[in-house]
């Protein structure tokens, strides 16, 4: 493999960070005139199943005592989200509910206290139900003028203390979910169409959004951020090369040269046309589109997959991703022999990370941020009070060491988060599935008194923020 032998790594000022979202931390699902948003109507449907929103891990009351925790971690960055309920109970009010905006002049309060940079999501996941009842949500173009009003507000509000937004969190992934979107025609075609509608819905205010924020706030940085899951060659059989190509494309680049280049690649209107889901355009929405640039690409990354080439006439496509998406006549996936997994079987591929850098940076040429990479898993409290997570520390320390290969190589990253500064409530299984680097006390359902317990991996984090690399760590 090829190594770079200059190991300067990291740049000053390189924000080492952790992230989280607003519905699957801060509970108080209904405090303060917060409205009901879709992560919550969904969650609240396997309540008896899984924990749900209402609590979560409580950041809501506990922010003072976490952010006193992320300063002792030594964060240089926060990444969260603002939930749009919280600003915008129903969507569509007149006024954007103050006790709302209260709340994260608050978390702001507190970060700017111990110089953390807050890197602020405008939208994960959580949109109004109220905008889905009314209109059907995204399906609708008013959602555009809705979105843009509450970005709007937010740049009003926090704009002279934000230099880092974010647009939409994985939009890609979002489009293809039924539940995050609240879709509920059945017909598949018609699915299919109001799925393409929705995304070039989402496209739109994604580049309004980006040109207000430019306007309003013009020393900040904005861009969107996505799932990136990219795809190897099950073989090097061309038609499995061409696979993994397909996949790419129409799970990760479609989306990202969109946003860049302003308008939507043949590759991805042939494969729209080609089914009958291209989306209505409006007059004046090519211009929309060309008329917005990001300051810079922000990523998640958990895992690769291998695709192969995947016959016209398949009887059961095969969904093996997270995307639900399998085309027949180009790809479908398999498992990596080469990679382990975790045990929720996402592959675990730090090399991969290091690729991902590398294309994203020569495609675009725009630095870029690493919005969530970590590792999600049944930790267990042991006798001695402590979370060894091993198995998360050699997860960060790989992909790190391998994140600044790539910064060596030339690419130009922004700043790292790890998902997440807590355990929170996953957004496909409940809080068993943890990912912080600080454990809740809590089950699915039992409560307790929601504990804040640093796991090993926490220290681990500590000292490469402290040293600014991970090396002989
Ligand atoms: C990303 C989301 O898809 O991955 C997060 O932005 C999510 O909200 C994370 O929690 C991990 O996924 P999951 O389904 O394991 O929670």
């Amino acid at each position: 493999m090829m190594e770079n032998r200059k190991i300067s790594g990291f740049p000053e000022g390189f924000l080492w960070g952790a992230s989280t979202s607003a519905f699957q931390v801060e509970g108080a699902y209904a405090e303060d005139g917060k409205g009901l948003s879709v992560a919550d109507t969904a969650s609240l449907k396997h309540s008896d199943v899984y924990a749900d929103t209402k609590v979560a891990a409580d950041f809501y009351h506990h922010y003072r005592e976490d952010i006193v925790l992320m300063a002792e971690l030594g964060l240089k960055s926060y990444r969260f989200s603002i939930n749009w309920t919280r600003i915008y109970p129903n969507g569509d009010d007149e006024q954007p509910n103050e006790a709302g905006l209260r709340f994260y002049d608050k978390v702001l309060d507190e970060l700017e206290k111990y110089g953390i940079e807050p890197i602020v999501t405008l939208y994960h996941f959580d949109m109004p139900q109220h905008l889905v009842d009314a209109y059907g949500g995204w399906a609708d173009r008013r959602c555009i003028r809705d979105f843009v009003k509450y970005a709007r507000t937010c740049f009003e509000r926090y704009g002279n203390r934000v230099r880092y937004w974010l647009t939409i969190n994985e939009q890609n992934l979002m489009v293809r979910k039924d539940k995050l979107l609240d879709i509920r025609e059945e017909d598949p075609q018609k699915k299919e169409q109001i799925r393409h509608q929705m995304n070039h819905h989402m496209f739109l205010a994604g580049a309004e959004v980006i040109k207000l924020c430019h306007r309003m706030c013009p020393g900040a940085k904005i861009g969107p951020t996505f799932a990136y899951l990219p795809s190897y060659p099950a073989t090097c059989k061309p038609e499995d090369v061409l696979a993994a190509m397909d996949s790419d494309n129409l799970y990760n680049y479609y989306l990202t040269d969109i946003h860049v280049y302003g308008k939507y690649p043949q590759y991805y209107r042939n494969y729209l046309e080609e089914h009958g889901w291209f989306p209505q355009f409006a007059d004046g929405d090519e211009e929309i589109l060309a008329g917005a640039k990001p300051d810079f690409l922000g990523f998640n990354y958990y895992l690769t997959y291998a695709a192969e080439y995947c016959p016209e006439d398949v009887e059961n496509a095969d969904y093996l991703s997270i995307l639900n998406l399998v085309v027949p006549g180009h790809f479908r996936y398999v498992k990596n022999p080469y990679l382990k997994a975790t045990e929720y079987g996402w592959q675990i591929d730090p090399v991969g990370f290091r690729k991902s850098l590398m294309e994203l940076y020569q495609r675009y040429q725009l630095p870029v941020m690493i919005t969530e990479n970590g590792m999600g898993t049944h930790d267990v409290l042991s006798e001695d009070g402590k979370i060894h997570d091993d198995y998360r520390i050699n997860y960060l320390k790989s992909h790190i060491e391998e994140m600044r290969k790539a910064v060596c190589d030339g690419v130009e990253v922004l700043s790292y988060n790890v998902w997440a500064f807590l355990d929170l409530v996953s957004s496909s299984d409940g809080f068993s599935k943890r990912y912080g680097l600080v454990y809740i006390d809590r089950t699915e359902h039992d409560l307790k008194q929601l504990a804040r317990i640093p796991k090993d991996s926490f220290y681990f984090y500590q000292k490469v923020i402290a040293q600014g690399s991970a090396d002989g760590l």
